[in-house]
């Protein structure tokens, strides 16, 4: 009270306070705001003071201002991200901050953005000019920044921006080797290497003891049974842990214990997630399988296979996934190892006898000795007879070289 009769404006103070309150409170309002959607006014600001400093005011009127885009129609990509991150294809900005470093230019190189966007190799949200939507760093969005953020939080062993390799096999699935996707490249000869087309179908090829995984990357993260796992809760860390040991998720299950390091679990995880039916034009499907008619010889091949010395293991269908190039018997999938040394590699590998390992088959063996190729004792003898033949075979093919 006392303040109030010393104020110089006695009769003003209330209506200006009152007035300067709602400022307040408006232009409190207008800051929240614009600083959401200074963002990127922001970043052009500052992107274009940097090009005047380096290259000069003329260079810099040609930055562009306001809302960028790049539309790929045959993707139905919008992506504005080139709203902030301006600098994508400038020479000079190599070691600026991001958003205004130049973008290392081999993977533009073969993707140009104009036909790619940004999108289909980092994920996030295209239509997005906030940073967090954009990088979809709130967890409910679909389409998260595959960038060294969330492989933070999904604790990689390896790079940590290996994520984003998960989008490049959407295009990339059918190439054996993508140089620049290396977790990618491991995963997918660990798949021939373990032999999971032996239970597995994989691009319609592979048996049936476990379920199809041509497009399990679709399966909803709430389809998952979580119950059996600590820690996080989503499909990658789901899979990391099933890898490692399938019995510690899924008590009943056949699927072996690899026996996979980390980084390699981790490496399955992604490529397996991968594996989506996403609607990309044909042409954007690098090196996709065709089917080739038999030749001939292949038909000649196969009628000789039949009737060869190597017959026994065509008729009761080892052959699906062993070659006995001994008895030329080529396998058509080649998931398990060749036979022709079997005799040998058994004792090295598993320390028993061949006799032994028929037995008491250990791994993906077991699970096909007892529910795909179910063979007698006798049968069983057969067979290593046959498998002693083809190692006295290979031994008098390899003396004669
Ligand atoms: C509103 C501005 C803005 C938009 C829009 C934006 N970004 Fe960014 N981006 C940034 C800023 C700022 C950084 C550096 C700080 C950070 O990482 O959050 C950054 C960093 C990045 C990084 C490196 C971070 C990492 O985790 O490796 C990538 C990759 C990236 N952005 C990709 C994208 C993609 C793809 C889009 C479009 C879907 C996009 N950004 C849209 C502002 C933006
Ligand atoms: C063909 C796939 C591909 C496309 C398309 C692509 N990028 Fe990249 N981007 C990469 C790769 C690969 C890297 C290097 C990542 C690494 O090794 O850290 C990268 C790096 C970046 C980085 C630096 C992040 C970091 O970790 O250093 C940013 C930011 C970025 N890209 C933004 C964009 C934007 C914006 C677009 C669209 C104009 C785009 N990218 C298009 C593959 C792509
Ligand atoms: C939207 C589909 C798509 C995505 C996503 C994609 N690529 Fe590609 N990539 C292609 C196509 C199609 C080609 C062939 C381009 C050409 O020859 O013009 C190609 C070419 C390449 C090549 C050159 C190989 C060759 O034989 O010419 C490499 C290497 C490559 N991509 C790696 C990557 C990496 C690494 C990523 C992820 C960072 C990636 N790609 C993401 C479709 C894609
Ligand atoms: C001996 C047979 C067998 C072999 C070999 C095998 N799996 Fe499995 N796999 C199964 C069975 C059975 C299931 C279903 C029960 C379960 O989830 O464990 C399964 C489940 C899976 C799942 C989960 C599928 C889903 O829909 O949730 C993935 C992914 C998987 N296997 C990948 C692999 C990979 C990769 C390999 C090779 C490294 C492999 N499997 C080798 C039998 C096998
Ligand atoms: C569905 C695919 C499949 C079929 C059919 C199959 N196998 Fe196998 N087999 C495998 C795989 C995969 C391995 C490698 C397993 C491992 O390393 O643990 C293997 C390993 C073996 C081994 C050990 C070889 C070595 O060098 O270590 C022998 C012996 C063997 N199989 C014999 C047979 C015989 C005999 C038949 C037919 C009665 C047969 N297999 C049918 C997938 C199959």
């Amino acid at each position: 009270m006392e303040q109030r009769t010393n104020s110089p404006y006695p009769k003003l103070d209330r209506p200006v306070l009152a007035v300067i309150g709602i400022l307040l409170v408006v232009s409190t309002i207008l800051f929240v705001r614009s600083d959401r959607l200074r963002d990127f006014w922001y970043y052009q600001y500052e992107f274009k003071r940097m090009v005047a400093d380096k290259f000069g005011a003329e260079k810099a009127k040609s930055v562009p201002s306001g809302l960028q885009q790049i539309w790929v129609r045959d993707l139905r990509h919008a992506d504005r991200c080139v709203t902030c991150h301006q600098a994508t294809a400038w020479k000079g900005f190599e070691s600026a901050e991001e958003p205004w470093r130049t973008h290392p230019v081999e993977p533009l190189r073969t993707h140009p953005p104009e036909r790619y966007g940004c999108t289909s190799c980092h994920g996030g949200q295209g239509w997005a000019v906030d940073v967090s939507e954009a990088h979809g760093q709130m967890a409910h969005w679909e389409e998260p920044l595959l960038g060294s953020e969330l492989g933070e939080a999904y604790s990689l062993v390896d790079d940590k921006t290996a994520l984003m390799q998960m989008n490049c096999n959407v295009c990339h699935r059918y190439d054996r080797e993508t140089a620049g996707a290396t977790a990618i490249n491991t995963a997918k000869s660990l798949i021939k290497e373990k032999g999971c087309h032996a239970c597995h179908v994989i691009n319609s090829r592979g048996g049936t003891i476990g379920p199809d995984l041509t497009y399990v990357g679709d399966k909803a993260p709430e389809q998952y049974d979580y119950s059996r796992l600590s820690g996080q809760r989503t499909a990658f860390a789901w899979h990391v842990a099933h890898f490692k040991e399938p019995r510690a998720l899924v008590s009943d299950t056949v699927m072996p214990n690899f026996h996979l390091t980390t980084r390699e679990a981790q490496a399955l995880a992604m490529l397996v997630l991968s594996w989506r039916r996403e609607e990309v034009p044909a042409e954007y499907l690098h090196g996709a399988p065709r089917t080739d008619p038999r030749t001939p010889e292949e038909a000649r091949a196969e009628e000789d296979m039949k009737t060869g010395p190597g017959a026994w293991f065509v008729k009761t269908g080892c052959f699906v996934c062993h070659s006995i190039t001994a008895f030329g018997v080529r396998s058509p999938a080649q998931i398990g190892p060749d036979l022709s040394i079997a005799v040998e590699d058994v004792q090295a590998r598993f320390g028993k006898t061949i006799d032994d390992f028929l037995a008491n088959p250990t791994g993906t063996m077991s699970v096909v000795l007892s529910r795909q190729i179910i063979l007698s004792k006798e049968q069983k003898a057969e067979a290593v007879k046959n498998l002693r033949a083809a190692f006295a075979e290979h031994q008098k093919q390899a003396a004669h070289k």
